[in-house]
């Protein structure tokens, strides 16, 4: 499928939803905390439960808590997409075990059993797992991946593949659901649940359906070897045989945007003369006082639309706590689209608008107005963000065409991300890297009022790391005597 180059607009204000919903696989932060709860709650039950009268059940709960030993921090184990995926579906194995085996015989450990039951709550559900796998094809198709490739840290039973073949199916991509197909048939042991037929049937139905008659009919051979009797696959494999017409193969997706080029960085326009004309200095806000002794470090990234980096703006502990203030209210991002905000594919993370009485978010506002000079006082609050599994923001403009629209962007990185998950300007050509610490900062509008087109842009996915922004919408009031006004078509 082509990307759909829509314009979508970011929803102004927040919606809290409902907390029954978590969408784990649009956080992967959310699927770090929920590994480190588990582990924590596997150590107590094992400790509480008296181990003469529960050896069998201790002995469960150890090995289960073995299991999840590999990884030093929760944030380790879920830097790479497909062991995320993989820990989504353990710990949701693990929880219904609990629940069904576990539980009934905790009488022992009776005052943990309000928080077992607050955990319950949070059995990831199968939706998210179908999310996650989603967030894994996504991630072949923007960076050109095999199976082989993605799985190369850690790799899927036959089982995992075979889900994630029927979630790419049933997205109609046919051409990664066969490679998955094919992954989980070399995969297949007699413990897997997946049996062979279930795999030559689709192996043989995704390849017709993405042209490839050769590969159908060479798979229907093999069923029928497995199973002669079977006269659909027989009849099939005839009707195959004696086709004339092509089949479907319009669902390939062969060109690639200028955004998905830009995110795999094989082009950048900023590798070129005109970047290394584009300057660094420190800069004092034109003189305030509050910037005197502590210049801020700016670095031009790129001229036409100008957007400015600014290095170390946000310290460490600082950004620490901004994470841990976010967490708990995390919940999934919107895309503003015909008046409304909606939860869709285009955009794949969970974020939060912070309160402006908080103090944090008071502080980083009042840096972010000595650095830019404007003014915070009709800003949005500091909009803080966490990318889920192949986490990604389509592209988008910022400026939703209101009154008092979002004259400008403030975007802070508060981690680094190790592969992928770029800001990238598909119109201009340019990517830009997140770096812990550090901000860009752009016009949405002209001076005249009108929407600079070349601002469009959008977040890569997240190939391996985690990954969290903070994002200050700053809007045009209060501006009048800081930004003038232009009444030129061309400012
Ligand atoms: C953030 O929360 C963690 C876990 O509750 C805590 O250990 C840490 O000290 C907190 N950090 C800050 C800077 O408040």
């Amino acid at each position: 499928m082509a990307i759909k180059e829509l314009i979508v607009f970011v929803m102004c204000f927040g919606i809290v939803c409902a907390a029954a919903e978590h969408d784990f696989f649009s956080s992967t932060d959310q699927i770090a905390q929920l590994y480190g709860k588990m582990k924590d709650f596997l150590k107590v039950f094992s400790q509480c439960i008296d181990a003469e009268n529960g050896e069998t059940m201790k002995s469960v709960l150890l090995n289960l808590l073995l299991s999840y030993s590999d990884y030093e921090s929760p944030e380790e184990a879920v830097r790479n997409p497909v062991t995320a995926y993989r820990l989504l579906g353990q710990l949701r194995n693990d929880l219904i075990y609990i629940v069904k085996h576990i539980q009934p015989n905790l009488y022992q450990c009776e005052e943990y059993q309000d928080e077992l039951n607050a955990k319950l709550q949070e059995i990831p559900q199968l939706e998210d797992l179908d999310g996650a796998a989603s967030g894994l094809i996504r991630l072949q198709e923007i960076y050109k991946l095999y199976p082989e490739d993605i799985t190369k840290e850690t790799s899927l039973n036959a089982d995992e593949a075979y889900n994630v073949g029927l979630v790419a199916y049933d997205e109609d991509k046919f051409q990664y659901a066969f490679l998955w197909f094919l992954y989980s048939l070399d995969r297949l042991t007699e413990y897997s649940t997946t049996t062979e037929e279930e795999l030559l049937h689709y192996l043989i139905s995704s390849a017709y359906k993405f042209g490839s008659l050769h590969m159908a009919i060479y798979f229907s051979h093999k069923f029928l070897n497995l199973d002669p009797s079977n006269d659909e696959v027989r009849v099939q494999l005839n009707r195959l045989l004696h086709l004339q017409s092509n089949p479907n193969i319009f669902t390939l997706n062969t060109e690639s945007s200028n955004y998905e080029t830009l995110c795999r960085g094989e082009v950048d326009e900023r590798t070129s003369k005109r970047q290394r004309a584009l300057s660094c200095r420190y800069s004092t806000g034109g003189g305030n006082p509050r910037l005197m002794y502590a210049p801020v470090k700016e670095e031009v990234e790129w001229d036409v639309p100008q957007i400015i980096r600014y290095h170390d703006i946000i310290s460490d502990r600082e950004i620490e706590i901004l994470k841990n203030i976010s967490r708990p209210q995390l919940s999934r991002s919107e895309v503003y689209q015909d008046g409304r905000g909606t939860v869709t594919k285009q955009r794949l993370s969970q974020s939060v608008f912070l309160e402006y009485d908080d103090p944090m978010e008071a502080l980083v506002s009042q840096r972010i107005a000595d650095a830019t000079g404007l003014s915070m006082k009709k800003a949005e609050p500091l909009h803080v963000q966490n990318y889920g599994i192949g986490g990604r923001y389509e592209p988008h403009y910022d400026a939703l065409k209101t009154v008092n629209d979002r004259i400008a962007t403030f975007l802070i990185y508060m981690s680094d991300v190790e592969i992928g998950g770029a800001t990238v300007f598909p119109e201009v050509g340019v990517a830009v890297q997140p770096k812990k610490g550090s901000a860009v900062f752009w016009y949405n509008l002209h001076k005249n009022g009108k929407l600079d087109l070349k601002t469009k842009h959008a977040g890569c996915p997240v190939l391996v790391g985690n990954k969290w922004v903070a994002n200050k919408w700053i809007c045009e009031f209060g501006q009048e005597f800081r930004r003038p006004c232009s009444l030129s078509e061309w400012e």
